[in-house]
């Protein structure tokens, strides 16, 4: 995709993998005189778009970060609210993404969901698990710190079981058993709201990857918002530590 004439700009493929924060549904609401819940509705409705348009513009997987481990400290009628937003988006999206041909994925901590949530997520998991056009993966009950401490556990069961030695834990090694490890690695981080912060999203994952900011509140947030992201993620020059041109090849070997 050649994007502008100057010679300085980088032209480069489009993101394989774009994650999004998706921030901004009580200030939406707000401006609005209506309470949050009314903002996180209008949030959700702009996903099903978005997940076509990914698709359109040849996007691999698309991570959404719904719900974070801090979020439990929301008021109880919110949180309730949130849940059955996500109970019901999941019985209701996941036979369109079976036709589609997009696997959906939840990663995150479950034991915190009631039996009936993390029923509809095995279900959609499960209805989805052949697609082959795209990856849905929605984050929820999910923070970059339990990720990595969830991947330390594993590797130190490991250890005490005598399957492996400290010594064996490298980088590349940790990076197979956090989340979305078998995903291309995440190009292009964009954050809606204003907002400049990860706020406990994938701390591990994003070490690489291209940050874009934009004021749009989640609601608002469309094609144009995509495209906007998508095009300044192409002028980006990705150096990885190195010397711009030489396409990080060291930082991904
Ligand atoms: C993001 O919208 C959705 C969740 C965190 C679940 P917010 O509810 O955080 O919206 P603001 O930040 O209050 O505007
Ligand atoms: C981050 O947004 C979490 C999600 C969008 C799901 P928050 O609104 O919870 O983040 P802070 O509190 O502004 O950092
Ligand atoms: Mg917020």
């Amino acid at each position: 995709m050649a994007v502008g004439g100057s010679p300085e700009e980088v032209t480069r493929e489009g993101p394989r993998h774009i994650a999004i924060i998706m921030d901004g549904n009580g200030r939406w609401a707000a401006q609005r005189g209506l309470p949050p819940s009314a903002g996180h509705k209008a949030g959700v409705e702009r996903i099903r778009d978005l997940v076509s348009a990914c698709k359109e513009r040849g996007v691999e997987a698309l991570t959404l970060f719904a719900f974070s481990s801090e979020n439990w400290q929301r008021p109880p009628k919110e949180v309730e609210l949130l849940m059955s937003l996500f109970y019901s988006y999941l019985r209701k999206e996941a036979v369109r993404m079976k036709e589609e041909g997009v696997r959906l994925r939840v990663i995150g901590r479950r034991d915190r969901f009631s039996p009936r949530l993390r029923r509809a997520i095995e279900e959609a998991e499960t209805v989805t698990a052949d697609g082959t056009q795209g990856n849905l993966v929605i984050a929820a009950d999910y923070g970059g710190q339990w990720d990595i401490v969830a991947a330390a556990r594993r590797l130190a069961e490991e250890v005490a079981a005598g399957n492996r030695t400290p010594d064996s834990i490298t980088e590349q090694t940790l990076a197979e058993y956090v989340q979305l490890a078998d995903l291309p690695p995440v190009d292009l981080l964009i954050r809606s709201s204003g907002e400049q912060r990860i706020s406990n999203f994938i701390l591990w994952q994003a070490a690489y990857s291209e940050f874009y900011f934009t004021d749009a509140l989640w609601p608002d947030f469309g094609e144009g918002e995509l495209d906007a992201a998508i095009a300044a993620y192409s002028r980006r020059d990705r150096r990885y530590g190195g010397r711009s041109g030489d396409g990080g090849l060291k930082a991904q070997a």
